[in-house]
């Protein structure tokens, strides 16, 4: 099979590149690395066996036409360019991507093989082309809960999140680090122990996210010491586009046959590349905590129970734990006082694995099965 691979030099795709490298995926394909701005150029995997050693057109679709597989991390903007009129041009391949721009057109399945094999397996036999990798957030959720969603236990759910910095892109990241830089670099270039004059220096702190030269540009708006609790555009029903994707998302992901109600609030905070989030799931019965923990546990490889108490959850609970690891621990479990159907977890996972990457690079061992 032809595969082409589109994207792979950004941030997401040294991520699948890295995973694919790992796993010797490539050994399956013929593969054709394209670019937007270097076609004929040389790129790093040239010397690797059935890897084209120049790189073709990522606009040409002539040569895109040509692949079996064409996987791209390139983003949305250019999926909106390119897809349409490549399958307008007779693609009949699979198209695999990363970004969201069709990723709830009808054609298109939102692949997460360790919660939807059975749906990608249908959509397969029903000659579906079109593969798109779901939000991280919704993907690390479902990973999480795997074992719930699929007993059916699950009537509604809140998602609190914690996002990181990586979700708005590699740009972002770096702001981040620039926006502590900034603030440490005013209030406390020779001093480290501040404490007893600190009130004084947080109103210095606060001061200095309002300066003109704060580095704000990517975010908008100061992470650094700060949070920010809107995500991705205004939808103007008061929800915010990263909101809405849990349920549209995540329903579809499932393909439920009775919609899951999944809502809460989406906020950015200042870690670098794993989102978080707290959730409140109302059970459709009261299930025995040590049986939702096996549950959720036997679901995937991926998922690890944290156990409930402070050393654990913040051991393993946390993004400087879950980065750059497919693991996606889970904990904080336990009942609520709201009642013994309500149920209180937190989970964390790795952005641009689960949440990116991966199910990509999965995606393409399922069309060879
Ligand atoms: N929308 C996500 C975020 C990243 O901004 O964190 C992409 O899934």
């Amino acid at each position: 099979m032809k595969l082409g691979i589109v994207g792979w030099r950004g941030m997401v795709g040294q991520v699948l590149m890295e995973r694919m490298l790992q796993e010797n995926d490539l050994s399956h394909f013929e593969t054709t690395f394209f670019s937007t701005s270097n076609a004929g150029g040389d790129h790093p995997f040239s010397k690797m066996p059935k890897v084209d050693p120049k790189l073709k057109d990522a606009y040409s679709l002539p040569d895109l036409k040509s692949m079996d597989i064409v996987l791209t991390c390139q983003g949305g903007d250019y999926t909106k360019e390119v897809f349409k009129n490549l399958r307008n041009s007779g693609f009949k391949g699979f198209w695999i991507d990363a970004a969201s721009a069709i990723r709830m057109d009808e054609a298109s399945t939102i692949i997460l093989d360790p919660v939807n094999l059975d749906v990608i397996k249908k959509a397969l036999k029903d000659g579906k082309k079109d593969f798109i990798g779901g939000n991280c957030t919704v993907s690390l959720m479902l990973l999480a809960l795997g074992g719930l969603f699929k007993a059916n236990q699950i009537e509604w759910m809140t998602t609190m999140t914690y996002q990181a910095a990586s979700g708005g892109g590699a740009r972002h990241m770096n702001e981040l680090l620039n926006q502590m830089k900034f603030v440490t670099d005013r209030v406390m270039d020779k001093e480290t122990n501040l404490a007893s004059r600190i009130l004084e220096v947080e109103k210095r702190v606060t001061g200095l996210m309002g300066d003109p030269a704060f580095p704000k540009e990517n975010f908008g708006a100061p992470l650094a010491c700060n949070l920010l609790p809107w995500i991705d555009s205004d939808l103007e029903n008061g929800q915010s586009r990263e909101e809405w994707k849990a349920s549209a998302e995540g329903n579809k992901i499932l393909q439920s046959v009775k919609d899951i109600p999944i809502d809460g609030t989406c906020v950015r905070v200042s870690s670098m590349r794993c989102h978080a989030q707290g959730m409140t799931i109302k059970l459709k019965k009261n299930i025995p905590i040590e049986e939702i923990e096996l549950m959720l546990a036997e679901h995937n490889p991926w998922v690890k129970v944290v156990a409930n108490n402070k050393t654990d959850s913040l051991k393993y609970l946390t993004p400087e734990f879950a980065s750059g690891k497919l693991t996606v621990p889970v904990g904080r479990l336990r009942k609520m006082y709201m009642g013994d159907d309500y149920l209180n977890a937190f989970t964390v996972g790795d952005q641009l694995l689960w949440g990116a990457a991966e199910p990509l690079r999965r995606m393409l061992h399922i069309i060879l099965e």
